[in-house]
């Protein structure tokens, strides 16, 4: 994990008043999602590397250290997500050489870091931090003493040939002034291209407020930028990448919070224009049509993603079982080698993930790729990792998002495959002209029921936060669709609230996990529109064990009537399965919201967990 930056501007106007410590410190805060245990930069100040890290979130660390009173015009910076070494002050990013002369950040893995240090330490060089990073810098030094007259940048290349693993990377030479050189293998880099000013960043968001101009780098590059020249190298060829320069469309509004107290309460706001526009991208999509094509003349279908995107896939085996009459074959992104030996040529994979990153994904994507079968990547990250190894790729519109827990990229997912399963009945012959531009028209509902469903749902949720904020422990039951948004409800309830929750399908909940309940432990249960009768029947069974019985549902009364104590969370009426995620998984997100606000808990930042997980 871990988010890098860099920036080097031509003079001190381009920063409009700020000094450097202070842009440094507002570019990590558009990383913060990345990792948040430490914090540092380094910046060329009169020739010489000044180095300020610490333990701790970003702001708090830089007002400590007051990164403000830093000044300069080159500069790089680190938000950490701890992998070697526990998050402290020393480990904390950037790391120097020996003699002081080097700075560098780095977000990935150096597998083979013990042996060069060993390697080095032999060598007499001394080392401060438990970090793989730190041996990079080392390295640079050593390969530098080699011979006096090589340049930073043969060096550089000399070092990455040794380097095994992953590495973005963003290094400050102080005998090279004004410049910072990069690298990457396998973590994300990108390089913005602005007016007197170049920056890197391992993501968009950390580059908007300077430049909409990116040039995202590929596996092998590597090279410096100074204010206004950009040297991108692949081995000893000088990379021409002016056909590579694109313009993104996301704005700095989009990455700040805008008025909202959380980053998840705004994107799940965010939710209703986010499906529009998705949903208006896929009708226009060039690519959609021959993708479509490809699984109906596949053999088989996979289908894989971690966390939220693997359950976005889930729905995609539903409908496209329900609507398209095809089976296919789900699996977690990081468990591929269960099904890599049965793959053929003419299979085909549908590789979900939302920053294009998550290493797990991208693996199962090279060893699908391997056996010759086709990837078709479902990402909201444009030339991300993942889409760019696949074989074609189609773009949610959802915007950045920063809140580490999924919202608005998983109902953009939802619909993005939904609307997937909708174009593969009509085109395998299984819908009429009619069926189709029927469901067609019902989907355009989504982004409406979305919006009802927060209106509808959020008085709730903030009420019931207050009792739920307690549990230890919960359960969330569905059956057919129901039982697999479950999945997602329980996810968000995990990873912001720190409290137990379990999906399972109402029907097998008699078969082991009824034996927790008991007064007052509560039990969720989303009334869908199919299964009605036999959800209520699992319904009194919790109740009957003393069970807190929760329902999200769009018909109050029917549950009021069957269980009179039940706690509704009321979600917009609809009348096609289609539309399900729609109107309940909103209530969930603003549940799981609510309940960490209840705790003190910080929603955006949840313990542990990384929005983007570039470690296997
Ligand atoms: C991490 C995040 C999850 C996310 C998963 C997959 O675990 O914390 O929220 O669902 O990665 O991410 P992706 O970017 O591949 O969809």
């Amino acid at each position: 994990m871990c988010g890098i930056v860099g920036v080097t501007a031509a003079d001190s106007s381009v920063f409009q008043g700020k000094t450097i410590g202070r842009v440094l410190r507002e570019l990590l805060k558009m990383l913060e999602y990345r990792g948040y245990d430490s914090v540092g930069i380094a910046v060329i100040s009169d020739g010489n590397i000044v180095v300020r890290k610490g333990k701790g979130k970003i702001d708090e660390v830089s007002d400590k250290l007051k990164f403000d009173e830093i000044t300069g015009l080159t500069g790089i910076g680190h938000t950490r997500w701890a992998t070697h070494g526990v998050p402290n002050d020393t480990n904390a990013h950037p790391h120097k050489d020996c003699e002081g002369s080097i700075a560098l950040v780095h977000n990935g893995i150096i597998k083979n870091f013990s042996e060069i240090k060993k390697k080095l330490a032999g060598k007499g060089h001394v080392f401060k931090s438990d970090t793989d990073t730190e041996v990079i810098a080392h390295l640079l030094e050593d390969k530098l003493s080699d011979h006096n007259r090589k340049t930073f940048l043969t060096a550089l290349k000399e070092v990455l040939e040794e380097l095994e693993g992953s590495y973005a990377l963003a290094i400050l030479y102080s005998r090279d002034g004004e410049r910072i050189y990069f690298a990457k293998k396998l973590s994300p880099l990108i390089i913005g291209v602005g007016n007197r000013v170049n920056l890197v960043a391992s993501d968009i968001p950390a580059l908007l407020e300077y430049t909409s101009t990116i040039i995202p780098l590929k596996d092998g590059e590597y090279g410096w930028i100074s204010p206004d020249k950009i040297v991108i190298k692949y081995g000893d060829e000088l990379v021409d990448y002016k056909a590579r320069i694109k313009t993104v469309d996301w704005s700095i509004e989009n990455v700040s919070k805008a008025g909202y107290p959380h980053f998840m309460l705004k994107e799940i706001y965010e939710q209703p224009l986010a499906l529009r526009e998705t949903f208006y991208g896929l009708q226009s999509d060039p690519n959609l049509e021959y993708i479509v094509e490809r699984l109906v003349e596949s053999d088989k279908v996979y289908i894989t993603g971690a966390g939220t995107s693997f359950h976005a896939g889930l729905v995609f085996k539903y409908f496209l079982s329900k609507i398209g009459g095809r089976a296919s074959l789900p699996f977690i992104s990081s468990e591929y080698m269960q099904v890599t030996e049965e793959v053929g040529e003419n299979d085909v994979l549908i590789a979900i993930s939302q920053s294009g990153e998550t290493i797990d994904t991208l693996t199962a994507v090279r060893s699908f790729k391997i056996t010759g079968g086709k990837v078709i990547a479902v990402s909201n990250v444009l030339e991300s990792a993942i889409p760019r190894e696949s074989d074609f790729a189609i773009y949610m519109r959802a915007g950045p998002e920063i809140g580490v827990a999924a919202t608005k990229t998983y109902l953009t997912q939802v619909i993005t495959l939904s609307y997937i399963a909708i174009q593969y009945g009509y085109k395998s012959g299984r819908l009429t002209s009619s069926e189709y531009r029927d469901l067609i028209e019902k989907l355009s509902y989504a982004p409406q029921l979305t919006e009802s469903s927060i209106r509808y749902s959020e008085p709730f949720a903030k009420m019931y936060s207050k009792d739920l904020k307690y549990k230890k422990s919960m359960y969330i039951l569905g059956r057919g669709l129901g039982s697999i948004l479950a999945l997602e409800a329980a996810l968000k309830v995990k990873e912001i609230d720190y409290i137990h929750a379990e999906a399972y399908p109402a029907g097998e909940s008699k078969h082991g996990p009824i034996a927790l309940v008991e007064k007052g432990f509560p039990v969720f249960f989303l009334y869908t529109l199919n299964h009605r009768a036999e959800l209520v029947g699992n319904m009194k069974e919790m109740h009957s064990r003393d069970g807190e019985i929760y329902v999200s549902t769009p018909d109050q009364e029917a549950i009021r009537d069957s269980i009179r104590d039940a706690r509704v969370i009321p979600v917009p009426i609809y009348d096609n399965e289609i539309l399900e995620p729609y109107a309940h998984i909103p209530a969930y997100q603003l549940l799981s919201y609510y309940i960490a606000v209840e705790k003190g808990y910080d929603p955006d930042k949840p313990r542990n967990l990384a929005k983007t997980v570039t470690v296997e």
